[in-house]
């Protein structure tokens, strides 16, 4: 019996069951709450904002400037809400350290905001956060949906051997990370109450 086939007579055989569930009220108790989209369910978790923020960064989808030092990093991903639906025109306001671990708290070096396409999706190009006393390597930043409160955030990355002694750091924040010739590759979902 093909693959095909044999999932009918498995379709067959449930149905029976599936009815006989329901008659008895005892399906919607069974069911499982609306199934996760890709273990993204989970609304993302706010973590503190540190005192390097500085409102009003300029729109941009690249925080490379030339000769700018360190690794660069490729960051795509999704916003999403909580019923796993993408959100359109969501505000993501990036900062970060540079390559030597400082901020620019002068100008907007490393800071920029953006917001998501009607897929909910977004790109930023920037470099690996450098390292500075107490903190493991991060980005900071805030993602609101139209509309909606501010989530303020950070993301992490992995193999990081600071991440473990990092007081504040989240593994539900992890980037996914991959090297591709001389970037790294990285992805994240966000998930908002939109
Ligand atoms: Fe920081």
């Amino acid at each position: 019996m093909n693959t095909t086939r044999r999932r009918f007579f498995a379709l067959l055989t449930a149905l029976p069951l599936l009815s006989f569930f329901s008659a008895n009220g005892r399906l919607p108790k069974t069911l499982p709450p609306t199934p996760p989209c890709d273990d993204h369910d989970e609304p993302t978790p706010p973590l503190e904002e540190g005192p390097f923020f500085t409102p009003r960064s300029p729109e941009r989808s690249t925080l490379l400037d030339p000769n700018m030092a360190g690794t660069v990093v490729v960051l795509t991903g999704q916003v999403l809400d909580t019923n796993c639906q993408p959100v359109a025109g969501a505000l993501l306001d990036w900062w970060q350290a540079d390559d030597a671990g400082d901020y620019d708290n002068r100008g907007f070096r490393l800071r920029g905001h953006q917001y998501t396409d009607k897929r909910g999706n977004f790109r930023l190009e920037t470099i690996m956060p450098g390292l500075y006393p107490g903190r493991t390597r991060h980005l900071h930043v805030k993602v609101q949906a139209p509309g909606r409160r501010v989530l303020t955030t950070q993301l992490f990355f992995p193999d990081e051997p600071r991440n473990q002694r990092d007081g504040i750091f989240d593994p539900a924040l992890l980037m996914d990370v991959r090297r591709r010739g001389d970037k790294e590759i990285a992805k994240y979902t966000f998930v908002v109450n939109a």
